[in-house]
């Protein structure tokens, strides 16, 4: 109750850096793209204004392109690897990664404007709106290079579910013979079982690589990098954020825009169908290089609600699933599929449950009236939190906290959305 409030804010205040909020000391040092969406989210429930700033200050990253980079080195910090002399971007006035991350911030912009649309708001909101547009736009042109309509990424880390079994399978196929020399700096800040191992570490290397060896021009980037999958997540968080961008249009009297934002929401309808997996019977990642699916069901597949999906066809079987894993686990969501051989319940993506992930989840449930099963997952947040703090993951099965500490995102949501 209010001693967790309490520690919620605490926790934003204390990893505010200055307009800009660092999921968590140590760990990660900078600010990431979706970890400063739902922070924001998080500041709404007790200072809009700051709020607002959150989203503002990961904008001043965007690239002349459109891209909204993963992570933002406003300052260097030796206690994170890969920093800035590993990427080599040339964003100006401070470096940033050369990727981006999961597209949330046309929905926090939503909600933060209808929260309280008057004036303030509809400026701050209008003021974002161009920068929204351009950001989605370059996932339009760059990251559908499959013409299926569906999202594709270039680096694991792009997911923001960087450790998911789905990756196996593409990852496996990246040459590790001409990466540097590096040292990784993650495990020295939390225990190395609940981080990724380093084949994929080594992975993860060559594909930056790839991306620097082309300068990080948007084109060649897709061309050249050895790993390019589609990503139902992504896929259907665009989806949801377009829907959210084009109510936004309406409501702050963007009419030129709205015909473009239409265009965007039809072609992903259209990927999204084009990763539905007959073997799995749920929407999987799909190997654009090999053509190969992922292999079971990640917690991407119950996003459907939340991108607007309502086929019964799909939340039928999506359903299933749901209760299926929810008599396997004591906390749902898990982020794998437990029945599945690489399920790890405390290693990172492989099977733990993130706070940020339920929250869409429940929301899409929700809005669909299903709130059976929403309220099965706020609850299960609830009892997380309550049991193991606001850790960056937590175990499905025993509610471990995992990762991080003093987790940004999981105090933001739980403000948002679960107190
Ligand atoms: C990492 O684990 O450092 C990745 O950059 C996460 O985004």
């Amino acid at each position: 109750g209010a001693s967790l409030k309490r520690a919620a804010h605490d926790i934003l205040i204390g990893n505010d850096l200055g307009g800009y909020t660092v999921p968590t000391k140590g760990l990660y040092p900078y600010q990431w793209n979706w970890d400063s969406v739902f922070v924001a989210l998080g500041f709404a429930t007790f200072d809009l204004d700051r709020a607002w700033r959150e989203l503002e200050t990961l904008f001043e990253g965007q690239w002349t392109d459109g891209m909204v980079p993963h992570i933002l080195f406003r300052k260097n910090d030796p206690g994170y690897f890969p920093g800035p002399s590993v990427w080599q971007t040339s964003h100006e006035p401070f470096p940033t990664s050369g990727h981006s991350q999961p597209p949330v911030a046309a929905i926090a912009v939503r909600d933060m404007f209808e929260k309280a649309p008057a004036d303030e708001n509809a400026e701050r909101a209008k003021g974002l709106f161009p920068k929204l547009m351009a950001f989605h736009r370059w996932w339009a042109t760059y990251r559908d290079p499959s013409g299926e309509g569906s999202v594709a990424i270039i680096h694991p880390w792009e997911s923001g579910r960087d450790n998911l079994p789905d990756w196996d399978e593409p990852l496996s196929l990246v040459d590790v013979s001409r990466i540097d020399a590096y040292e990784r700096k993650d495990t020295t800040h939390v225990d190395a079982s609940m981080r990724p191992l380093k084949q994929d570490y080594d992975r993860y290397m060559a594909i930056l690589q790839s991306g620097r060896a082309v300068g990080w021009d948007p084109h060649k980037v897709v061309e050249n990098s050895p790993f390019l999958v589609a990503d139902p997540a992504i896929t259907m968080i665009l989806l949801r954020a377009n829907r959210d961008l084009l109510a936004l249009a309406e409501r702050l009297g963007f009419q030129r825009e709205r015909v473009e934002i239409q265009g965007w929401i039809a072609q992903l309808e259209r990927g999204v169908a084009s990763l539905w997996n007959e073997t799995v019977q749920a929407y999987t990642t799909k190997n654009l290089r090999s053509g190969v699916f992922g292999a079971g069901v990640s917690s991407a597949a119950f996003l459907a609600p939340f991108a607007g999906i309502s086929d019964p066809k799909v939340l039928d079987p999506m359903r299933n699933h749901f209760d299926r894993i929810a008599g396997k686990v004591t906390y749902m969501v898990p982020s794998y599929d437990p029945d599945y051989e690489g399920f790890e319940h405390m290693r990172y993506w492989r099977g733990p449950v993130w706070a940020v992930v339920n929250y869409m989840i429940a929301r899409g449930l929700r809005e669909q009236g299903d709130t059976l099963r929403a309220e099965r997952v706020r609850q299960d947040t609830a009892n997380l939190v309550a049991k193991s703090g606001f850790a960056e993951y937590f175990s499905p099965i025993d509610g471990t906290g995992a990762g991080g500490r003093s987790f940004s995102w999981t105090a933001a949501v739980w403000l948002a959305w679960v107190s």
